[in-house]
């Protein structure tokens, strides 16, 4: 228990819980994404699959609690790792701050994952709870994803959280690499060839959704 609380206390540990807890959502994630683009065949399959993860009744908290453990440390860690840095720095740098490398998804990582946040509570209640929803039907996520995305409104905070995703993973799964161990250093940010698969698999996938359902190519 000391080891952990010792863990937890230094910055690397910090880094560490962030990796594992990051990189249980990429999972999560991915298997997301591949079950959704299910919605391109019809409802039978993608109705089916939210069926059998019903069906195991209780046995479905289990992996929820997993994910929301994780998010919990995992905004505790990034929120305790950015205040740790403004105490060791609090005046900023004359000449601005020079990175190794940046780009925009470094740059963009502490808001961006402030507004995945965000996104997260209002997507459960508009396909899980359903209160946000404006047809919602109880056991139907086919016909919840056709009629949720019929307003463009909604279209373009799903496609704006999903580039926000997307740019959180590129950074967040290379940083992540950095942390444990097993990325090099690269300055040259397209040498993160893992991230930008994975980046591009949920960015892409997720987002072709709203947009085909809009286009009326899904009914
Ligand atoms: C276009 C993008 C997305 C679509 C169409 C979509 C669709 C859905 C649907 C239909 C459900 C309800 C499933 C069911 O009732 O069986 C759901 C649940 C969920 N989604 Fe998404 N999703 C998207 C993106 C995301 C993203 C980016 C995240 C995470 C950052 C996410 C996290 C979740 C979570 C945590 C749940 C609740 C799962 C549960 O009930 O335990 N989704 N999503």
């Amino acid at each position: 228990m000391n080891r952990l609380r010792l863990l937890w206390d230094s910055s690397v540990g910090k880094k560490v819980v962030m990796a594992v807890s990051g990189l249980i959502w990429v999972a999560y994630l991915v298997t997301h994404v591949l079950a959704n683009l299910l919605v391109f065949q019809g409802p039978g399959k993608i109705n089916a699959y939210s069926a059998l993860l019903r069906g195991t009744g209780g046995a479905l908290w289990a992996p929820r609690l997993v994910l929301i453990g994780a998010l919990v440390l995992h905004v505790i860690a990034a929120a305790q790792l950015t205040g740790r840095g403004q105490e060791a720095r609090p005046v900023a740098y004359a000449a601005g701050r020079r990175p190794h490398a940046s780009t925009l998804a470094a740059r963009t990582i502490r808001w961006g994952g402030a507004l995945i946040l965000l996104f997260l509570v209002y997507h459960v209640l508009h396909f899980t709870v359903g209160t946000a929803h404006p047809d919602f039907v109880e056991g139907n996520p086919y016909q919840n994803v056709i009629t949720g995305f019929r307003d463009p409104v909604v279209v373009l905070v799903y496609l704006v959280a999903m580039a926000g995703v997307g740019l959180h993973l590129y950074h967040g799964v290379w940083s992540s690499g950095r942390s444990v161990g097993i990325s090099p250093p690269s300055p040259r940010p397209l040498r993160r060839s893992l991230a930008l698969v994975l980046a591009l698999l949920v960015w892409i996938g997720f987002s072709i959704i709203p947009i085909a359902v809009y286009a009326g190519l899904v009914r």
